[in-house]
């Protein structure tokens, strides 16, 4: 495939949720069915951008702000189509919601992860990227339904 590519990200609407559930399905290792299931029933209340190419969806990042007293942004789910990854998209999705909470004074954003512990070796590149974009582990705790799983709070200051 041509690296060069052209990448557009415009806010996330209703219609995309069905692209969004479509690209999740294609990550099993990463989302799984209960995940799955509450991003289906969740992701319309949250905000996000999602990224195109040539009007194609391939990728997304959705985030909550602002939640009962609770002043950081947060990101709920993120993922970019693994035909794209490696691109810069994950990157440019990142910068746009980190200007938005910027632009309301919003000085923290955050994202939970799966622990390099957990049985997931595929969430290192995950955490990899996180890092790499100034993120910091802040706490860990351990997943209530599942106490083999720890999930990493990583945070970046913005
Ligand atoms: C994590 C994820 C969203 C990152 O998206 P991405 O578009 O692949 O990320 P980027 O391309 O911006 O950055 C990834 C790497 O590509 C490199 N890169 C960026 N632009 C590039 C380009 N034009 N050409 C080649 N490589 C490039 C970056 O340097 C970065 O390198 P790194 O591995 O050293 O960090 C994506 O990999 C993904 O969907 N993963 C599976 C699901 C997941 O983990 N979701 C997050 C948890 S909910």
């Amino acid at each position: 495939m041509n690296n060069r590519i052209s990448i557009e990200i415009r806010k996330k609407e209703e219609k995309d949720t069905q692209d969004i559930i479509k690209l999740l399905e294609l990550l099993p290792q990463y989302f799984s069915k209960p995940t799955l299931e509450a991003v289906r029933n969740n992701i319309s209340r949250h905000d996000g951008y999602v990224a195109t190419v040539n009007d194609k969806f391939v990728g997304f990042i959705s985030f909550l702000v602002g939640r009962s007293n609770y002043h950081n942004g947060k990101i709920s789910w993120m993922a970019v189509h693994p035909e794209f990854q490696n691109r810069g998209i994950g990157k440019k999705l990142l910068k746009v919601v980190e200007n938005y909470l910027k632009s309301k004074n919003i000085e923290v954003i955050e994202v939970n992860t799966l622990a390099e512990n957990s049985d997931y070796p595929q969430f290192h590149r995950t955490r990899q990227f996180y890092k790499k974009h100034g993120f910091i582990e802040v706490s860990r705790y351990k997943d209530s339904l599942d106490d083999s799983v720890e999930i990493l709070v990583l945070q970046k200051k913005i």
